[in-house]
């Protein structure tokens, strides 16, 4: 029988799946963010932060059941709900299975009455106009003009329907700021 992807919950007890998600999950944050996970321990660790009570963890498996994208989503406070990690197998980027993966984790946020979701994605690698920078001193002037290169993942997000919401200083080190981003959840 030939089998399709699919799209399952994060099993805890799936020690050979959670290792796999931690080697991907290193080598998809190395490019983007070198020093979110620059270790594979680092990277364990994220994945096992996920299997903890209160979040909800997604992940695609492919046809041979290796899998190719992961994704988390938690509640924060209020009706606030945070995506955290999105993470896809850097040797299928631009497949489809980033926005995948989110649209189920804002499926699921949005049944649990999420009422708005919030997503940060730094800017460690000079990839946007707001690096480098003293963003006090204006920081909706430097928001309202953010150019950024085609790599970095706020593309992604403003085209899954982020908005631009806000920024945060430094967030990473000294002119590496986190670019804040938010949505209306679907209709649950
Ligand atoms: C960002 C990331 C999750 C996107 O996943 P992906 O599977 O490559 O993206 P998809 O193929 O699902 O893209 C969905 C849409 O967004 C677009 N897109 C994807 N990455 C983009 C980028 N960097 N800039 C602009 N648009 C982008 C795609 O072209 C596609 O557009 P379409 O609907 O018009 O076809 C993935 O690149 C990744 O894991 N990056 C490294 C880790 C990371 O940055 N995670 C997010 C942390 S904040």
């Amino acid at each position: 029988m030939l089998r399709r992807m699919t799209l399952v919950e994060l099993d805890a007890a799936d020690a050979p799946l959670l290792e796999a998600l931690a080697r991907l999950s290193h080598a998809a944050a190395a490019t983007h963010a070198p020093r979110w996970l620059p270790t594979l321990d680092d990277a364990r660790e994220e994945v096992a932060d996920a299997t903890r009570p209160g979040r909800v963890a997604r992940v695609l498996l492919g046809a041979d059941a290796r899998p190719l994208a992961w994704g988390s989503i938690f509640h924060v406070y209020g009706h606030v709900w945070e995506v955290h990690p999105l993470l896809v197998d850097p040797a299928h980027h631009r497949r489809g299975y980033g926005a995948r993966v989110l649209a189920e984790l804002e499926a699921r946020a949005a049944a649990r009455g999420a009422g708005v979701l919030i997503v940060g994605t730094s800017d460690e690698t000079g990839a946007t106009s707001l690096s480098g920078r003293d963003l006090y001193a204006d920081p909706v002037a430097a928001m309202a003009s953010m150019t950024f290169e085609p790599s970095h993942a706020v593309g992604f997000w403003l085209r899954m329907g982020y908005a631009l919401v806000g920024v945060t200083p430094d967030a990473e080190g000294p002119g590496r700021p986190s670019i804040n981003l938010a949505k209306r959840p679907p209709r649950a």
